[in-house]
């Protein structure tokens, strides 16, 4: 996630829910994180030639909603989250949580990327406890809500643990707590999961679904993986590159946590491959036999 300077804390920091012990009530929760995206092209100048990455992006994701994007690589997927967690301000059209429009960093999202990017010689609760650094909580709570995470998480007892002492998949659950310690009111997820092998990848998954159940933050995780896709997401956005467009939005109509073998999911996984594989892009296998899109030709 982001460490740049944040310039204000979100009022709900200062809530503390008795059931879990962490910031954000339920009532608030479920009235938060509504992101609006309308209108939306994004262009790269590169040796004085625009070339439009995004075109037309019109989205809109309900308060706790887990939606999900998939997509050849290079059709702007990592582009359009950098724009939602304003890394970027360079865009036309509009971007909106909960009515605000996106014009800088805020506390209001989080990211956690591919790369766990902890700091190596910081232990996991220094980690996650240094994304408080730029809020106004109180140091005497700061312990508490650190604690309160890292259980989130399913890490007690690593509190003291270093980055090169966790697992892939470990890591990767405590840049989520790193990024779910300001409880953001969305958290986007870049391929969060796309560095891991494939048994850690599925516990992980499900791991991400508890932590989802249980928080209700808003998210937005893009993945390669269309069966992760569907597995996670309340809807998945298919999109095609050059430029980046949305294609279709598939509602996933199945309560959580899921099964995986439901036929329903199988189904989709069909038809949104169908639409991918559609379009002129790379494909193959990964370790669980679930046909992957490769980066084309000029992105790699
Ligand atoms: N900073 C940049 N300058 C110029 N082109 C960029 C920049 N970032 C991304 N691009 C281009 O924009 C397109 C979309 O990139 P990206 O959002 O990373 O795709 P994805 O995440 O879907 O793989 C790619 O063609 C990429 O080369
Ligand atoms: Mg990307």
């Amino acid at each position: 996630m982001s460490f740049e300077p944040v310039p204000q804390r979100p009022p709900h920091l200062s809530q503390t829910g008795p059931q879990t012990g962490i910031a954000g009530a339920e009532s608030a929760r479920s009235a938060r994180g509504a992101l609006t995206i309308s209108s939306l092209d994004k262009s790269f100048t590169i040796s004085g030639t625009a070339r439009k990455v995004l075109d037309g992006i019109n989205l809109t994701v309900r308060p706790g909603e887990f939606v999900s994007i998939v997509g050849a690589s290079g059709c702007g997927k990592s582009t359009l989250l950098r724009l939602i967690v304003g890394l970027d301000d360079e865009y036309t059209g509009e971007i909106r949580l909960d009515g605000e429009r996106v014009a800088t960093t805020s506390l209001d999202r989080g990211i956690v990327f591919q790369d766990h990017r902890l700091f190596p010689w910081m232990t996991l609760e220094q980690n996650v406890e240094l994304a408080l650094l730029n809020t106004d909580v109180p140091k005497s709570r700061r312990a508490q809500i650190v604690a309160d995470h890292i259980a989130l998480v399913n890490l007690t007892g690593f509190e003291k643990a270093y980055p090169h002492q966790l697992s892939g998949g470990m890591a990767q659950r405590a840049a989520i707590a790193r990024a779910l310690v300001t409880e953001p009111k969305l958290l986007l997820l870049d391929e969060p999961l796309g560095a891991l092998d494939a048994l850690t990848r599925v516990h992980v998954q499900n791991e991400l679904q508890r932590i989802w159940m249980q928080q209700r933050s808003t998210m937005v995780m893009v993945t390669h993986d269309v069966e992760e896709a569907l597995y996670l997401g309340d809807r998945v956005i298919v999109m095609t590159p050059h430029p980046g467009r949305i294609r279709r939005i598939v509602d996933v109509d199945l309560p959580h946590p899921r099964d995986r073998r439901s036929p329903v999911l199988h189904r989709l996984k069909d038809e949104i491959l169908a639409e991918l594989t559609a379009a002129p892009t790379d494909t193959t296998d990964d370790a669980r036999g679930n046909l992957v899109l490769l980066p084309t030709r000029e992105d790699r």
